[in-house]
Protein backbone atom coordinates (compact mmCIF):
# COMPACT_ATOMS: atom_id res chain seq x y z
CA UNK A 1 0.00 0.00 0.00
CA UNK A 2 1.23 3.35 -0.96
CA UNK A 3 -1.40 5.85 -0.18
CA UNK A 4 -4.26 5.65 2.15
CA UNK A 5 -7.23 8.15 3.59
CA UNK A 6 -8.72 8.02 6.78
CA UNK A 7 -11.50 10.31 8.22
CA UNK A 8 -10.40 11.85 11.59
CA UNK A 9 -13.41 12.59 14.00
CA UNK A 10 -14.09 15.87 15.96
CA UNK A 11 -14.24 15.06 19.49
CA UNK A 12 -16.22 16.78 22.53
CA UNK A 13 -13.49 16.68 25.88
CA UNK A 14 -14.68 16.80 29.64
CA UNK A 15 -18.09 15.81 29.40
CA UNK A 16 -18.90 18.18 32.04
CA UNK A 17 -17.62 16.22 35.13
CA UNK A 18 -13.97 15.02 33.88
CA UNK A 19 -11.92 18.17 33.17
CA UNK A 20 -8.98 16.94 30.54
CA UNK A 21 -9.47 13.23 31.26
CA UNK A 22 -12.76 12.62 29.65
CA UNK A 23 -13.91 12.69 26.43
CA UNK A 24 -15.92 10.92 23.25
CA UNK A 25 -15.91 11.23 19.45
CA UNK A 26 -18.15 12.65 17.29
CA UNK A 27 -20.66 11.19 14.33
CA UNK A 28 -20.61 13.22 11.39
CA UNK A 29 -17.76 15.97 11.88
CA UNK A 30 -13.85 15.33 10.94
CA UNK A 31 -10.97 15.77 8.73
CA UNK A 32 -9.77 13.55 5.92
CA UNK A 33 -6.00 12.75 5.47
CA UNK A 34 -4.36 11.85 2.95
CA UNK A 35 -0.95 10.01 3.45
CA UNK A 36 0.99 8.64 0.47
CA UNK A 37 5.28 7.25 1.01
CA UNK A 38 7.33 8.81 -0.21
CA UNK A 39 11.29 8.09 -1.44
CA UNK A 40 12.59 11.10 0.27
CA UNK A 41 13.33 11.30 3.81
CA UNK A 42 11.07 13.44 6.16
CA UNK A 43 7.19 15.23 5.81
CA UNK A 44 5.62 17.01 3.22
CA UNK A 45 2.41 18.73 3.17
CA UNK A 46 0.93 18.44 -0.38
CA UNK A 47 -2.51 20.04 -0.03
CA UNK A 48 -4.77 21.82 2.59
CA UNK A 49 -8.38 22.52 1.89
CA UNK A 50 -10.81 24.01 3.91
CA UNK A 51 -10.07 26.03 7.19
CA UNK A 52 -6.75 27.24 7.44
CA UNK A 53 -3.92 25.58 9.61
CA UNK A 54 -0.45 26.40 9.28
CA UNK A 55 1.61 25.24 6.44
CA UNK A 56 4.57 25.23 8.43
CA UNK A 57 5.78 20.92 9.53
CA UNK A 58 7.14 22.69 12.40
CA UNK A 59 3.78 24.31 13.27
CA UNK A 60 1.29 22.08 11.86
CA UNK A 61 0.36 19.26 14.57
CA UNK A 62 -0.23 16.32 11.90
CA UNK A 63 3.13 17.06 10.94
CA UNK A 64 4.68 17.32 13.98
CA UNK A 65 3.13 14.25 15.57
CA UNK A 66 4.50 12.29 12.03
CA UNK A 67 7.86 13.62 12.65
CA UNK A 68 7.45 11.74 16.18
CA UNK A 69 5.87 8.70 14.52
CA UNK A 70 9.13 8.61 12.41
CA UNK A 71 11.75 9.00 14.41
CA UNK A 72 10.92 6.46 16.85
CA UNK A 73 10.24 3.92 14.03
CA UNK A 74 13.97 4.96 12.19
CA UNK A 75 11.94 4.63 8.77
CA UNK A 76 14.45 5.89 5.76
CA UNK A 77 11.12 6.82 3.57
CA UNK A 78 9.14 9.58 4.32
CA UNK A 79 5.03 10.98 3.71
CA UNK A 80 3.50 13.50 1.83
CA UNK A 81 -0.17 14.42 3.61
CA UNK A 82 -3.09 16.72 2.19
CA UNK A 83 -5.55 17.25 4.76
CA UNK A 84 -9.13 18.28 4.22
CA UNK A 85 -9.21 20.41 6.91
CA UNK A 86 -13.17 20.06 7.87
CA UNK A 87 -12.90 21.04 12.18
CA UNK A 88 -12.42 24.50 12.42
CA UNK A 89 -9.76 25.63 14.35
CA UNK A 90 -10.82 26.60 17.98
CA UNK A 91 -13.91 25.34 18.05
CA UNK A 92 -13.77 23.13 20.95
CA UNK A 93 -14.32 19.93 18.82
CA UNK A 94 -10.97 18.73 19.22
CA UNK A 95 -9.60 20.50 15.92
CA UNK A 96 -5.76 19.71 16.33
CA UNK A 97 -6.55 16.57 17.81
CA UNK A 98 -8.21 14.90 14.61
CA UNK A 99 -5.41 16.36 12.42
CA UNK A 100 -2.41 14.79 14.95
CA UNK A 101 -4.50 11.45 15.72
CA UNK A 102 -5.51 10.69 11.85
CA UNK A 103 -2.12 11.43 10.39
CA UNK A 104 -0.05 9.05 12.71
CA UNK A 105 -3.43 6.43 12.37
CA UNK A 106 -2.88 6.72 8.77
CA UNK A 107 1.06 6.48 8.87
CA UNK A 108 0.36 3.37 11.32
CA UNK A 109 -1.75 1.41 8.84
CA UNK A 110 0.44 2.13 5.53
CA UNK A 111 3.40 0.47 7.10
CA UNK A 112 1.35 -2.48 8.92
CA UNK A 113 0.50 -1.49 11.99
CA UNK A 114 3.75 -1.32 13.66
CA UNK A 115 2.43 1.02 16.76
CA UNK A 116 -0.24 0.70 19.00
CA UNK A 117 -2.86 2.70 19.53
CA UNK A 118 -1.40 3.56 23.20
CA UNK A 119 2.11 4.37 21.00
CA UNK A 120 -0.07 6.43 18.96
CA UNK A 121 -1.31 8.71 21.43
CA UNK A 122 2.75 9.49 22.50
CA UNK A 123 3.10 10.49 18.48
CA UNK A 124 -0.08 12.67 17.83
CA UNK A 125 0.16 14.70 21.77
CA UNK A 126 3.55 16.11 20.21
CA UNK A 127 1.55 17.35 17.67
CA UNK A 128 -0.82 18.20 19.95
CA UNK A 129 1.35 19.60 22.44
CA UNK A 130 2.30 22.20 19.61
CA UNK A 131 -1.41 24.16 19.63
CA UNK A 132 -1.62 24.18 23.07
CA UNK A 133 1.73 23.52 25.85
CA UNK A 134 -0.43 22.04 28.70
CA UNK A 135 -2.98 20.48 26.73
CA UNK A 136 -4.34 16.89 28.06
CA UNK A 137 -4.99 14.17 25.90
CA UNK A 138 -8.13 13.82 25.76
CA UNK A 139 -9.47 14.95 22.48
CA UNK A 140 -6.35 12.71 20.79
CA UNK A 141 -7.53 9.64 22.94
CA UNK A 142 -11.11 10.51 21.68
CA UNK A 143 -9.68 10.76 18.01
CA UNK A 144 -8.22 7.82 18.37
CA UNK A 145 -10.11 5.28 20.19
CA UNK A 146 -13.25 6.38 19.63
CA UNK A 147 -16.41 5.97 22.08
CA UNK A 148 -16.30 7.35 25.61
CA UNK A 149 -12.70 7.81 26.98
CA UNK A 150 -11.02 7.93 29.92
CA UNK A 151 -7.59 9.17 29.65
CA UNK A 152 -4.52 9.29 32.33
CA UNK A 153 -2.71 12.37 31.71
CA UNK A 154 0.57 11.54 33.91
CA UNK A 155 0.93 8.10 33.22
CA UNK A 156 1.94 8.20 29.75
CA UNK A 157 -1.40 8.73 28.36
CA UNK A 158 -2.87 5.09 29.46
CA UNK A 159 -6.52 5.24 27.86
CA UNK A 160 -9.59 3.57 28.78
CA UNK A 161 -12.71 2.89 26.85
CA UNK A 162 -15.67 3.20 29.44
CA UNK A 163 -19.08 1.43 27.70
CA UNK A 164 -21.10 3.93 25.56
CA UNK A 165 -24.77 3.92 25.90
CA UNK A 166 -26.39 2.88 23.09
CA UNK A 167 -29.65 5.11 24.01
CA UNK A 168 -28.04 8.56 24.90
CA UNK A 169 -27.60 11.41 21.87
CA UNK A 170 -25.58 14.48 21.77
CA UNK A 171 -26.60 17.38 20.31
CA UNK A 172 -23.63 19.86 19.56
CA UNK A 173 -23.63 23.53 18.27
CA UNK A 174 -20.60 24.98 17.43
CA UNK A 175 -21.42 29.19 17.24
CA UNK A 176 -18.74 29.98 14.39
CA UNK A 177 -16.35 32.38 16.75
CA UNK A 178 -12.93 30.72 17.34
CA UNK A 179 -11.52 30.57 21.20
CA UNK A 180 -7.88 29.48 21.43
CA UNK A 181 -7.42 26.50 23.72
CA UNK A 182 -4.04 28.06 25.20
CA UNK A 183 -5.86 31.18 26.20
CA UNK A 184 -8.80 29.60 27.46
CA UNK A 185 -6.70 27.03 29.53
CA UNK A 186 -4.60 29.86 30.50
CA UNK A 187 -7.30 31.56 32.45
CA UNK A 188 -8.30 29.26 34.67
CA UNK A 189 -6.96 29.45 38.18
CA UNK A 190 -4.46 27.67 39.45
CA UNK A 191 -5.45 26.20 42.54
CA UNK A 192 -9.19 24.74 43.66
CA UNK A 193 -10.51 24.60 46.59
CA UNK A 194 -10.42 20.75 48.41
CA UNK A 195 -14.02 20.48 49.06
CA UNK A 196 -14.81 21.19 45.21
CA UNK A 197 -12.14 18.72 44.23
CA UNK A 198 -13.79 16.54 46.34
CA UNK A 199 -17.02 16.90 44.97
CA UNK A 200 -15.83 16.48 41.66
CA UNK A 201 -14.06 13.25 42.62
CA UNK A 202 -17.69 12.37 43.19
CA UNK A 203 -19.61 13.04 40.12
CA UNK A 204 -16.48 11.82 37.91
CA UNK A 205 -16.75 7.85 39.91
CA UNK A 206 -20.34 8.22 39.88
CA UNK A 207 -20.25 8.79 36.27
CA UNK A 208 -18.31 6.34 35.08
CA UNK A 209 -20.49 3.82 37.21
CA UNK A 210 -23.67 5.61 35.60
CA UNK A 211 -21.90 3.94 32.18
CA UNK A 212 -20.85 0.58 33.36
CA UNK A 213 -24.56 0.18 34.77
CA UNK A 214 -26.65 2.07 32.14
CA UNK A 215 -28.01 4.68 34.86
CA UNK A 216 -29.17 7.19 33.85
CA UNK A 217 -30.11 8.95 36.83
CA UNK A 218 -27.22 8.77 38.49
CA UNK A 219 -25.67 9.53 35.02
CA UNK A 220 -27.82 13.06 35.18
CA UNK A 221 -26.71 13.97 38.49
CA UNK A 222 -23.11 13.22 38.12
CA UNK A 223 -22.71 15.56 34.71
CA UNK A 224 -21.51 18.62 36.98
CA UNK A 225 -18.50 20.46 37.11
CA UNK A 226 -17.22 22.60 40.16
CA UNK A 227 -13.54 23.08 38.74
CA UNK A 228 -14.22 25.42 35.37
CA UNK A 229 -17.49 25.62 33.82
CA UNK A 230 -17.85 28.72 36.03
CA UNK A 231 -15.08 30.53 34.99
CA UNK A 232 -15.64 29.61 31.40
CA UNK A 233 -19.28 30.68 30.99
CA UNK A 234 -18.63 33.83 31.74
CA UNK A 235 -17.04 34.31 28.22
CA UNK A 236 -20.16 32.70 26.31
CA UNK A 237 -22.94 34.81 26.27
CA UNK A 238 -25.51 32.57 24.93
CA UNK A 239 -24.23 29.76 27.79
CA UNK A 240 -26.78 30.29 30.19
CA UNK A 241 -29.86 30.55 27.68
CA UNK A 242 -29.02 27.57 25.84
CA UNK A 243 -28.64 25.23 29.02
CA UNK A 244 -32.07 26.36 30.55
CA UNK A 245 -33.53 25.66 27.13
CA UNK A 246 -31.64 22.46 26.80
CA UNK A 247 -32.38 21.16 30.55
CA UNK A 248 -35.96 22.47 30.33
CA UNK A 249 -36.61 20.51 27.54
CA UNK A 250 -35.41 17.39 29.42
CA UNK A 251 -31.79 17.14 28.07
CA UNK A 252 -29.30 15.17 31.26
CA UNK A 253 -26.35 17.62 30.58
CA UNK A 254 -25.48 20.98 29.15
CA UNK A 255 -22.27 21.89 29.03
CA UNK A 256 -19.08 23.34 27.09
CA UNK A 257 -17.25 21.17 25.08
CA UNK A 258 -13.90 21.40 26.14
CA UNK A 259 -12.62 24.80 26.08
CA UNK A 260 -15.64 26.13 24.11
CA UNK A 261 -17.29 27.83 22.10
CA UNK A 262 -19.17 25.15 21.50
CA UNK A 263 -21.21 23.39 23.51
CA UNK A 264 -23.11 20.33 24.11
CA UNK A 265 -26.42 18.27 25.21
CA UNK A 266 -26.53 15.09 26.10
CA UNK A 267 -30.34 13.19 25.83
CA UNK A 268 -31.52 10.18 26.15
CA UNK A 269 -33.96 9.68 23.15
CA UNK A 270 -33.42 10.58 19.61
CA UNK A 271 -36.63 12.15 18.84
CA UNK A 272 -36.40 14.52 21.78
CA UNK A 273 -32.79 14.80 20.84
CA UNK A 274 -33.74 16.17 17.46
CA UNK A 275 -36.44 18.60 18.77
CA UNK A 276 -33.78 20.04 20.90
CA UNK A 277 -31.33 20.49 18.81
CA UNK A 278 -33.81 22.45 16.43
CA UNK A 279 -34.67 24.34 19.24
CA UNK A 280 -31.29 25.61 20.35
CA UNK A 281 -30.97 26.02 16.22
CA UNK A 282 -33.95 28.38 16.41
CA UNK A 283 -32.40 30.51 19.64
CA UNK A 284 -29.15 30.82 17.60
CA UNK A 285 -30.72 32.28 14.84
CA UNK A 286 -32.86 34.51 17.20
CA UNK A 287 -29.78 35.76 19.22
CA UNK A 288 -28.34 36.35 15.39
CA UNK A 289 -25.38 34.01 16.07
CA UNK A 290 -23.84 32.12 12.93
CA UNK A 291 -23.27 28.47 14.10
CA UNK A 292 -23.51 24.33 12.75
CA UNK A 293 -25.22 22.04 14.62
CA UNK A 294 -25.08 18.03 14.98
CA UNK A 295 -27.03 14.90 15.94
CA UNK A 296 -24.36 12.32 17.10
CA UNK A 297 -24.32 9.35 18.78
CA UNK A 298 -22.63 9.49 22.53
CA UNK A 299 -19.29 8.01 21.89
CA UNK A 300 -18.70 7.12 17.32
CA UNK A 301 -16.28 5.64 16.17
CA UNK A 302 -12.71 6.76 16.16
CA UNK A 303 -10.17 7.73 13.37
CA UNK A 304 -10.74 4.88 10.39
CA UNK A 305 -9.75 4.04 7.10
CA UNK A 306 -11.71 5.39 4.07
N1 LIG B 1 -9.83 19.60 28.20
C1 LIG B 1 -9.24 20.80 27.69
C2 LIG B 1 -9.78 22.02 28.42
C3 LIG B 1 -9.49 21.06 26.23
O1 LIG B 1 -10.92 21.98 28.87
O2 LIG B 1 -9.07 23.02 28.50
C4 LIG B 1 -9.16 19.97 25.28
O3 LIG B 1 -8.00 19.30 25.48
Amino acid sequence: MDEIKVFSPASVSNICCGFDVLGFAMQGLGDIITLSKTHKKGVFIKNISGFNIPLEIKNNTATVALNAFLEKLNYTHGFEISIEKNIMPGSGLGSSAACAAGSVYAANMILGEPFTLHQLVEFAMEGELISSESAPADNIASALFGGIVLVDNFKKYHVINLPAPQDVFAVIHHPLISRSTYESRNELPKNVLLKKASYQLTNIASFVHSLHTNNIDLMKRSLNDHLVQNQREFFFSYFKKIKSISYNMGSICCSISGSGPSIFSLVCDYKLAEKIKLDIDKEFVKMDIKFNSYLSTFGSQGVRVI
